[in-house]
């Protein structure tokens, strides 16, 4: 077991484990996993790296996670009011990030919200290779089912099979800037340097948070990528207490009336009305007639006066607001988002092959929420709407981040 250097707790102590995974129709194959043991009852918020295996509709994406199928669109940016969109078909190959209830269990970290029930020609194999895309395997499936399976080789049709699939928390900071963790099955083509391009994060960092002696991966590894993310302060006796969404997703809360994103160029987490949002309790704040996310800024000679209606939290069925008046040192622009996208169609280009994003110079054209490119393209959450002006630590480490020198990039250090 190693303790990374970069974290004092040793509950962030992990161990890049040797896994067997037992295929019945290829053989013996190792592949190695990222585990964070736990010791507390605590959950997180994380994401699932998922590879469709087929065309699916979104809410059988949804149903076979057991997740709420707005949760799955807001996830991947995907705009929740674009019509029928449910029923939306997502083609095979397309790569999505699945939110999930992080939990512990037995010492380590992991889902246990899953069930798929079997239907004919299944095989454990199947159920691991094909449905789950590699983030279980038919050795997991097998130990975690022992009491309904007896015979690995017929799965009788019907059965419900608890899925355990991996995830951590990592206390939801990475270097001490928050961040969510997304559970990443590597594919043949892969790198760590394209893996971290992809996530705009370092192969020095992956290789900390993975506790990896060396930067080789195989197809089949599970590796843990923190995703720089915002994260929520709401009371704890709020139902969505701990709320942390990835930059370039949005969640939704407080019963789908509210939707939360980083504010681009911001670490803070900014919540407005849902385009959901049809019976939900009042969202204005108290003396004043702002509503949830509405902001107004004034400059004035002792600098710019912001007065900002927040979203607190989800409090015994009540959206919980707080007017919030700042004075900053200067006015800054409007609020920019990431892009909705419409529900993808097809699957253009392997977004493991396409270089890192590029950042757009100053003065990036400002998104409308609510714009829906006219292509289907994959959420990749290119940063087209870089706002102007904003400098902080996320935008300085994103300007570095241009062309593909990213390798030699030296991380914020904690
Ligand atoms: C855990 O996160 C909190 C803030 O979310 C931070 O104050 C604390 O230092 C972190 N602990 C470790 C061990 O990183
Ligand atoms: C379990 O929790 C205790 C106290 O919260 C902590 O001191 C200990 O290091 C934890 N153990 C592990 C394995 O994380
Ligand atoms: C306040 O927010 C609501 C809902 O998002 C929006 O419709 C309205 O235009 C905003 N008003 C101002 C003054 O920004
Ligand atoms: C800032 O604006 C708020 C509301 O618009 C107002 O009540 C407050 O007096 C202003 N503060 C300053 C320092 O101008
Ligand atoms: C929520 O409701 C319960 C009873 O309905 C009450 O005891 C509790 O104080 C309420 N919590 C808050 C934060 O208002
Ligand atoms: C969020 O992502 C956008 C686009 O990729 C980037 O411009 C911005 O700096 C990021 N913000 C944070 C807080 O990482």
């Amino acid at each position: 077991m190693f303790t990374l250097k970069k974290n004092k707790n040793p509950i962030l102590a992990i161990t890049w484990l040797l896994l067997m995974l037992i295929s019945t129709s290829f053989g013996v194959a190792t592949a190695k996993s990222t585990i964070e043991p736990c010791n507390s009852s605590d959950s997180c918020n994380a994401m699932l790296g998922y590879t469709l295996y087929t065309d699916l509709k979104v809410s059988e994406v949804a149903a076979l996670f057991q997740i709420d199928p707005v949760a799955l669109l807001s996830a991947n940016a995907i705009d929740v009011s674009y019509p029928d969109v449910e029923n939306h078909i997502l083609p095979s190959r397309l790569f999505l990030k699945i939110p999930i209830t992080c939990s512990c269990v037995d010492g380590i970290r992991k889902s246990v919200s899953t069930h798929y029930k079997t239907r004919p020609s299944d095989t454990l194999a199947s159920i691991s290779d094909s449905v789950y895309a590699g983030l279980v395997s038919a050795a997991q499936l097998q130990e975690a089912n022992a009491n309904v399976v007896s015979d690995p080789s017929v799965l009788d049709v019907g059965l419900s099979l608890l899925v355990p699939l991996p995830c951590a928390c990592f206390n939801g900071t990475d270097n001490t800037l928050p961040a969510v963790y997304l559970s990443y099955v590597v594919k043949m083509e892969d790198s760590l340097s394209m893996i971290a391009a992809r996530y705009q994060t370092t192969v020095t960092d992956l290789m900390n948070v993975n506790a990896m002696g060396s930067p080789a991966i195989s197809a089949g590894d599970i590796i843990e990528v923190p995703l720089s993310a915002c994260a929520s302060d709401f009371p704890r006796y709020s139902s969505d207490y701990g709320l942390i969404v990835p930059n370039g997703s949005y969640a939704i809360t407080s019963s789908h009336c509210v939707q939360c994103s980083c504010g681009p160029g911001s670490r803070k987490l900014y919540c407005m009305p849902s385009s959901l949002a049809v019976s939900c309790s009042s969202m204005q704040c108290k003396n004043s007639n702002l509503m949830i996310g509405n902001i107004t800024s004034q400059q004035t000679s002792a600098g710019c006066n912001v007065t900002s209606c927040s979203y607190n939290g989800y409090v015994n069925g009540t959206i919980s607001t707080s007017l919030i008046t700042t004075l900053q040192p200067k006015c800054s622009g409007p609020q920019l988002f990431p892009p909705l996208i419409a529900p993808p169609s097809s699957v253009t280009d392997d977004p493991m092959f396409s270089p890192a994003p590029a950042p757009q110079s100053a003065g990036g054209v400002p998104t409308n929420p609510g714009t829906i490119p006219s292509t289907g393209s994959l959420p990749n959450f290119a940063p087209a709407n870089t706002p102007s002006g904003l400098t902080n630590d996320a935008s300085m480490l994103m300007s570095s981040l241009s062309g593909i020198s990213v390798l030699t990039l030296i991380f914020v250090s904690a």
